[in-house]
């Protein structure tokens, strides 16, 4: 029997797990908290398919083209051609398995509008989409655990890969967040599924769970890494008294509009600036154009669903409503949102081909960690598929996996459990989370960019902490590092990636940023 190891248990966890059981693989299933607590329930907008339910001849092709267009042709083709093609079949397992996505009067899948498609595209459970899908995954996981299909490890964080003699990925170290036990698990393949690197932006709309430790610890220990410059900001967030949160493109895909006053008028800019798809044009694209009409947010920007109908506001657009009523104190029936953009999800992480294969034999990657379908930008709807699909075929191909060698890297007994540093833990967060915002903006220059790679450089991690936070502090200055140099190295703007120094896009540049960590040095090819 092949074991496999599956680290995180978001959608793209869940999923990888779940398949690699019904393809007769034992899995343990290794993650710091429940499901029900991953950044995955968070996703509220939809999933993407084209199932053209709605008589617009929407098909597979549109879908790819799209996803190629939104992403700046620096997508992996191969990779969106088969993410494009599954997509239908996806959406058939997620409600096979009980996602409840709202329905129209026929009783087919529903429909939205999305960012970027012409087309409607986006399947959707209210704005609780994330959290439906993952309602329905735990429950088919649950079934595997009772069977013993499936082991469960809660508690547990990512310390580091253990490679064979051949150099092949044969399993991983985690460490129990409250008892510090670290424990070693060894197997045929491993799949990382550890979601984004929020923690490097600090306060933003993700969860800081998803600290990004796995991706810069793969990193130091060979993983190549691609596109770490294209961190995408989300253009319709609102600022909490807890933190940032999202104000789902669902509701601009439902009809809301942007606007900024000025001399006393409403202008709904981007239907002056851009006709055919209006508020619905690509994250890039809107969250430029909400920085540069608010002058960089020193004048505020609305998104206005006062003319929609309550039951679209109240049913289709529930949490919305909810974020607005609870933590605003506003009626969005009756007052427009002020909205700003934030970073919101990363296209950039552990490269791997269209099967989901990294560099090192024995290692999968899906989900946000992972870099392949998005290029320099995000669509919206595309990353719970993504997630979906990605688990689906790590799973695949794991399943069939069989490492050479014998494990080599064994636990590492020897270390210390609490580090007496003179730096405090939350300064060294905090300074980098401030040095990312900063140089990683929406706009981004030379300057800027070496500004941060010095203030990098000064950063002392020596931190007073529990070892794991120590460990995390280093490895996150590198990931810092290492996107910084990503960025410094596109001189072109791209999606994503907005270079006041170089304005325009360039053919040359047309292909992706990889890094590399060779001998302590951060290598970008
Ligand atoms: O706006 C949203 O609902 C976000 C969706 C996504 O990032 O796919």
């Amino acid at each position: 029997m092949v074991d496999i190891i599956v680290v995180g248990s978001g959608i793209a966890g869940l999923t990888a797990s779940i398949h690699a059981s019904d393809n007769g693989a034992r899995v343990s299933l290794i993650s710091p908290d429940y499901s029900e607590r991953s950044q995955s329930v968070m996703a509220m907008g939809g999933i993407n398919a084209a199932l053209d339910t709605k008589g617009e001849n929407d098909s597979v092709k549109e879908h790819f083209t799209d996803t190629i267009n939104g992403g700046c042709e620096i997508n992996n083709r191969k990779a969106v051609e088969m993410l494009t093609r599954d997509a239908p079949g996806i959406i058939d397992w997620l409600s096979r398995i009980g996602t409840s996505f709202t329905r129209d009067a026929n009783g087919s899948v529903d429909l939205r509008n999305f960012g970027g498609q012409k087309k409607k595209r986006t399947a959707y459970a209210g704005s609780r989409t994330g959290k439906q899908i993952v309602s329905a995954l735990v429950n088919a996981c649950r079934k595997r655990e009772s069977e013993g299909k499936i082991k469960r490890f809660v508690g547990y964080r990512f310390l580091s890969l253990i490679f064979t003699d051949k150099n092949e990925c044969c399993g991983v170290n985690c460490i129990h967040e409250d008892t510090q036990e670290i424990k070693s698990f060894t197997g045929d393949a491993v799949i990382i599924a550890t979601g984004g690197y929020n923690q490097l932006f600090g306060k933003i709309l993700g969860s800081v769970q998803n600290d990004g430790f796995a991706t810069a610890k793969l990193f130091t220990q060979g993983v190549e890494l691609a596109n770490l410059e294209m961190v995408q900001y989300h253009p319709t967030t609102v600022s909490t008294s807890l933190k940032r949160m999202l104000i789902t493109e669902a509701a601009r895909g439902e009809g809301g509009r942007l606007f900024v006053e000025r001399d006393g008028q409403r202008h709904y800019f981007m239907k002056e600036m851009y006709p055919e798809l209006a508020d619905l044009m690509p994250r890039d694209v809107v969250s430029r154009s909400i920085y540069n009409v608010s002058d960089g947010g020193k004048r505020e920007v609305f998104l206005d669903l006062t003319h929609l109908d309550e039951d679209t506001v109240k049913i289709r657009l529930d949490e919305v409503w909810e974020i607005c009523n609870r933590y605003l104190n506003l009626n969005p029936l009756e007052s427009p949102i002020p909205v700003f953009p934030a970073p919101h999800y990363f296209m950039g992480g552990i490269l791997t081909d269209e099967n989901h294969r990294t560099n090192i034999k024995g290692l999968y990657a899906a989900g946000e960690c992972s870099c392949q379908y998005h290029g320099a930008n995000r669509l919206g709807g595309n990353s719970l598929l993504g997630a979906v699909h990605g688990g689906l075929i790590c799973a695949q191909n794991a399943v069939l996996e069989k490492v050479e060698g014998n494990p080599v890297t064994a636990v590492d007994d020897e270390v210390d459990l609490y580090v007496n540093g003179d730096e405090s833990l939350s300064h060294a967060l905090g300074e980098i989370s401030d040095i990312m915002n900063e140089s990683m903006g929406i706009y981004r220059n030379e300057e800027g960019l070496k500004k941060g790679l010095e203030r990098l450089n000064d950063l002392d991690t020596n931190v007073n902490a529990k070892y794991y936070d120590c460990q995390k502090v280093r490895l996150l200055k590198i990931l810092a590092k290492a996107s910084i140099l990503s960025a410094l190295s596109r001189k072109e703007s791209r999606g994503a990636h907005q270079r006041t120094d170089y304005p325009q896009s360039d053919k040359n540049y047309e292909k992706a940023t990889f890094v590399t960590y060779e001998n302590g040095k951060i290598v970008i090819r």
